[in-house]
């Protein structure tokens, strides 16, 4: 009898409840890290968390602050690193300055955080005897390379201070693999997205930055055309690879594995599907009969955005729509300029110059983390970002 992906799941699940470990999650105060924390303390895990909060957040761990152990400390000093992995199972290590801007601004900083600290935390996980040591790297590493999709046979070519430092990262989790006795895996994250992501600083990532925009009515800026795209991955995915790259029984030491969905969507597309989960739209045969969007979610509009009180009648604004972004000349309500039902007023991203260091096209082959973790995706683009933005307009609302 073969058993299905999810069934596997459940079997390490129900193993982990059974028999918990003991995992030391980096970065645990961060956007991954802390849905990690989240899903291992409801696995009943006894979890250790070490962050020295210059982007993670107190509030992201605060309802688990009794479940688990917490250390403040920065990873590039050895006595904390000494200290957190003191009889740990698993080390998932997500702690890094994780932004491409922010790199090519100090790249010195990102070095040491990213390349040294990773060398300190392997260097203390191997003493101590830590089974083994998952590194969240990405697919910065990659570069802007003319393929399709993106396997992990593929050179690296970094493009960035920051691709460079965790791909440094990546290698250095090889060497103590082979030659430290350390057993690690390398996860190239894609583009994660979902809550607790965050949107306020200046490096935030591009999914909290356009949702918060729209929820509050304001124009989110596309840097390029739009026509970008990447393998945007929801967060839970994530969370799921890490548990099964630490306790799978394949030989993974010293691998290097995509983790993504395997479909790609454009800023363009990501801007409608973000306006539909606000307010999902009608159908052609409707909305060709002349009747306006309507936010169901609420019956009453409340979750559209606000937008600026400019009446705009119906057929407004069309052309521009299918210039762009090729759709036909009938009002679509999923376009990145939907016109907003009761409000009647699309909200228009800004364009502007693409920035130094980011990619084109990005898409992940994810054979590998099939075959080699049993991965499959739990939470796919269009769910996630449903799930994402009623996060965040709960957030909003409290
Ligand atoms: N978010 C993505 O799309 C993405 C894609 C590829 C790879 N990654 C990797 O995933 C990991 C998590 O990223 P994230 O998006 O959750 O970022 P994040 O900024 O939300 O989380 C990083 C966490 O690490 C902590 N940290 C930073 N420097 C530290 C230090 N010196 N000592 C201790 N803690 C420190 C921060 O306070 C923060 O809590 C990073 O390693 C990042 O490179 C993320």
């Amino acid at each position: 009898m073969t058993i299905s992906m999810s069934e596997k799941n459940e079997n390490i699940k129900n193993q982990l409840l059974k028999k918990p470990a003991t995992w030391l999650v980096t970065g645990g105060a961060g956007f991954i890290g802390s849905n990690i924390v989240e899903e291992l303390v409801g696995l009943g895990q006894n979890v250790r968390v070490l962050d020295n909060y210059s982007t993670g957040k107190r509030e992201n761990i605060a309802p688990f602050l009794k479940q688990i152990e917490l250390i403040e400390g920065d990873i590039r000093d050895e006595e904390i690193c000494r200290l957190a992995v003191k009889d740990i199972d698993y080390v998932l290590h997500q702690a890094a300055l994780a932004s491409v801007p922010r790199s090519l601004k100090d790249p010195v900083i990102t070095s040491e955080v990213n390349i040294m600290g990773t060398v300190k935390l392997l260097t203390a996980a191997a003493k101590a005897g830590v089974r083994r040591f998952v590194y969240a790297a990405s697919s910065s590493a990659y570069g802007d390379q003319p393929v399709p999709v993106k396997n992990e046979q593929l050179m690296p070519m970094p493009l960035s201070p920051y691709a460079a430092a965790k791909l440094a990262g990546e290698y250095f989790c090889h060497a103590y693999s082979s030659s430290m006795g350390l057993e690690t895996v390398g996860l190239r994250y894609f583009n994660v997205f979902g809550p607790r992501q965050d949107p306020k600083s200046q490096y935030s990532a591009v999914i909290p930055l356009f949702i918060t925009a729209i929820i509050e009515g304001r124009q989110p800026t596309i840097y390029g055309d739009g026509t970008q795209t990447r393998d945007f991955t929801y967060v839970a995915n994530n969370v799921q690879a890490n548990i099964l790259a630490a306790t799978t029984t394949k030989p993974v030491a010293g691998k290097i594995i995509n983790i993504a969905c395997g479909t790609s969507f454009s800023l363009l597309d990501l801007l409608k599907a973000i306006n539909e989960a606000l307010c999902p739209p009608l159908t052609r045969s409707r909305a060709n009969a002349g009747e306006v969007s309507r936010c169901n979610r609420d019956g009453g509009g409340q979750n559209c955005p606000p937008t600026a009180n400019v009446p705009l009648r119906r057929g407004q604004g069309e052309e521009k729509r299918s210039l762009r972004d090729g759709s036909p000349s009938i009002p679509n309500p999923i376009s990145p300029f939907t016109i907003h039902a009761s409000r009647s007023v699309p909200i228009e991203p800004l364009f502007a110059p693409a920035r130094k260091g980011d990619v084109k096209h990005s898409l992940a082959d994810i054979s590998l983390a099939r075959e080699m973790l049993g991965y499959e995706v739990g939470v796919d683009f269009t769910e996630g970002i449903k799930r994402t933005v009623a996060w965040y307009l709960k957030r909003k609302t409290k």
